[in-house]
């Protein structure tokens, strides 16, 4: 493991770059900075090239709305309004997204510098505590993040733990792109997903009610597809989230495969497994050339896909799905790994 200072914030805050891993395997740069999956360097099938998408410096992560590369906090993807009730509890969350609450408000644990609680060759534990009160949130939540990289696959580990009830579902929102960061769009990349199930949104990304059969849709991933015919497909949901921006029910229950994602061109299969319930698919519809690349390119429409394991959309108003309420004493996980392969190895 190499630990270096890589920059600081606008409010003069250091943030580190932890190297873990070693070639020919894969090689993981995370920024303390919203414990940030910078750089992920691999071969697998192709020459050794990045293909998760960055930005240059803090200012670029802190100016976007992209989340790109981010440890997602304390609730993963939007609840209705940015209001819910937690026993009996009304809450009133931070809601930055079209009305609603986003990806843990608008300062989520993406734009915390995160402390390094330890680290080696090949992991690193990254420390984030949030106050009580913190985008609204009841009680001090404790999270930690652990990244581990055994040859070709990076795991990542996401806790927390609470003093009071409250609400928690982690995420990391890694973008990928198999060709190499920069090397155009994900549209000829061909995704699996094993869902027969997802998640219908209204305008604003919101569930407009029970999950639906993918069956006879752009979203039916259950044979792989290629994504760039899908996200031109003339259907209403698509056409709303500009692509697709939607929740999957992953089939089956517990440690399992969540999406796999190949690039023909490169010969390299992402194989996304987690435990959880649901698979929000991000074909990264809103990147409109506003925002920097590492290399000081632009990120436009599609440059790269985010896989988000998590729980459903709106989860603390349907109490009918998976509850993201975590109460103390209890130690809330979301485990996630990629494993990056050569096609037809
Ligand atoms: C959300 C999108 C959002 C994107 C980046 C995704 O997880 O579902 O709606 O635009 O993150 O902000």
């Amino acid at each position: 493991m190499r630990i270096s200072e890589w920059g600081t914030t606008p409010s003069g805050e250091t943030v580190h770059r932890l190297v873990l891993g070693s070639a020919p395997g894969a090689v993981l740069h995370v920024l303390t900075l919203g414990a940030t999956v910078h750089r992920l360097e691999v071969e697998a099938g192709g020459p050794r090239r990045n293909i998760a998408l960055g930005h240059r410096d803090p200012a670029d992560y802190l100016g976007s709305s992209d989340y790109i590369g981010g440890t997602i906090g304390r609730y993963a993807n939007r609840i209705a309004g940015g209001r819910t009730t937690l026993d009996g509890d009304e809450l009133t969350l931070g809601a930055h997204d079209r009305g609603n609450h986003l990806h843990g408000g608008p300062d989520g644990f993406d734009r915390r510098v995160w402390e390094v609680a330890d680290a080696g060759e090949d992991h690193a534990v990254l420390r984030l505590v949030s106050p009580d009160g913190d985008q609204g949130f009841p009680g001090t939540v404790r999270a930690q993040v652990t990244f581990t990289v055994t040859g070709h696959a990076v795991g990542v580990e996401l806790e927390a733990t609470t003093d009071a009830p409250t609400l928690v579902n982690l995420t990391s929102h890694a973008y990928f792109n198999l060709d190499g960061d920069g090397a155009g769009t994900i549209d000829e990349h061909r995704l699996t997903v094993p869902a027969e199930r997802y998640t219908p949104v209204d305008a604003t990304g919101i569930p407009l009610g029970d999950h639906a059969p993918v069956a006879g849709t752009a979203f039916d991933f259950r044979r792989p597809a290629a994504i760039g015919p899908r996200v031109r497909r003339d259907e209403e949901q698509i056409v709303l989230a500009r692509g697709i921006d939607h929740n999957y029910v992953v089939d089956g229950e517990g440690w399992r495969t969540a999406a796999v994602l190949e690039s023909p061109a490169a010969g390299t299969r992402l194989i996304l497994r987690s435990d959880q319930p649901g698979l929000q698919v991000y074909t990264g519809n809103f990147l409109d050339g506003s925002r920097r690349t590492a290399q000081g390119g632009l990120y436009r429409q599609g440059d790269g896909i985010a896989l988000e394991p998590q729980l459903h959309p709106d989860s603390p108003n349907r109490p009918e799905w998976p509850s993201a309420v975590l109460r103390p004493g209890e130690t809330y996980r979301c485990r996630l790994e990629w494993e990056l392969s050569a096609i037809g190895r």
